[in-house]
């Protein structure tokens, strides 16, 4: 890691008419660093992921981000092209719907081939070969390459999505419940499987969860949200083994209970 932050967010608020969706929140995201953004159900952990990833505006403070020479820029002042452009190269977005993220008519080589081409590359053997090299990588069997997803289970879509992501190696990866819609062993494997890429390749990612295990396993930082509020913030461990504030402490029992 690099004592320069990849992102900084200052008061980052985004209102829907009178509802709040997150409001007045600020952190900064380091290279390498894994974060996982966790709170119940309507708690504004999808909206701050979308603000912060240019999917939807903010209608107050700022997002700023480093971009590859260096320059930090905030994210509201860039041009269509220049948003466009980080969102195939610099950055990943994992949806917990992989038909979100995927193009389901096309074959899964042509999935991840896609993601290469949008970065310049044109050769047809070597983006059939990387496309191969990723399926591996991803756990699906090489022969399934030219297989559309609609004939793969839901843990494959999402292992393909994951590899379609991954194979401009983005410097950001954003995650909506990667794991949201997966039976529990399936979870687990594509954890494992997440876990070893983030740290191989070294990215940095901003994973939203609401489960506490999958945000122990992938995150060294966790931020607590509860009503669009950052309620507490701090390193994975400090903020599951000794959680300060009381919402976090209810959190953090629930799964002990289970
Ligand atoms: N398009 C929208 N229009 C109006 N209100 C919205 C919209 N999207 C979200 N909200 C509201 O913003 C708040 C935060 O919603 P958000 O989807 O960010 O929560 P979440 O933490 O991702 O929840 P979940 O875990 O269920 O996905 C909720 O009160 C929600 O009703
Ligand atoms: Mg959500």
């Amino acid at each position: 890691m690099t004592d320069l932050p990849l992102l900084s967010v200052r008061s980052a608020t985004r209102l829907y008419g009178s509802r709040v969706g997150c409001e007045d929140v600020s952190f900064e995201l380091y290279p390498g660093e894994i974060l996982a953004i966790v709170g119940e159900s309507g708690s504004g952990k999808t909206t701050l992921l979308n603000c912060l990833s240019c999917r939807m505006a903010l209608t107050g403070g700022s997002v700023s981000y480093r971009m590859r020479d260096g320059a930090m820029r905030d994210l509201a002042t860039l041009t269509e092209a220049e948003r466009r452009f980080l969102m195939r190269t610099d950055w990943g977005f994992v949806h917990q719907n992989p038909a979100d993220g995927l193009r389901m008519r096309v074959s899964a080589g042509a999935n991840i081939g896609e993601r290469m081409m949008a970065v310049g590359d044109r050769h047809y053997g070597r983006i059939r070969q990387t496309a191969e090299d990723w399926l591996g990588r991803v756990e699906i069997p090489g022969a399934r390459i030219d297989d559309r997803p609609t004939a793969f289970s839901g843990g494959m879509r999402q292992r393909l999505q994951i590899a379609r992501n991954l194979v401009t190696g983005p410097r950001l990866v954003f995650m909506d419940e990667p794991t949201g819609g997966l039976d529990v062993s399936v979870q687990a494997r594509l954890l494992d499987l997440l876990r070893s890429l983030v740290g191989e390749m070294g990215l940095s990612a901003i994973v939203v969860t609401h489960d506490l295990a999958v945000a122990r396993l992938l995150s060294h930082r966790i931020m607590v949200m509860k009503e669009g509020h950052v309620i507490e913030h701090g390193l994975t461990d400090r903020v599951l083994d000794d959680p300060q504030h009381a919402y976090t402490q209810l959190l953090v029992a629930s799964i002990l209970e289970v």
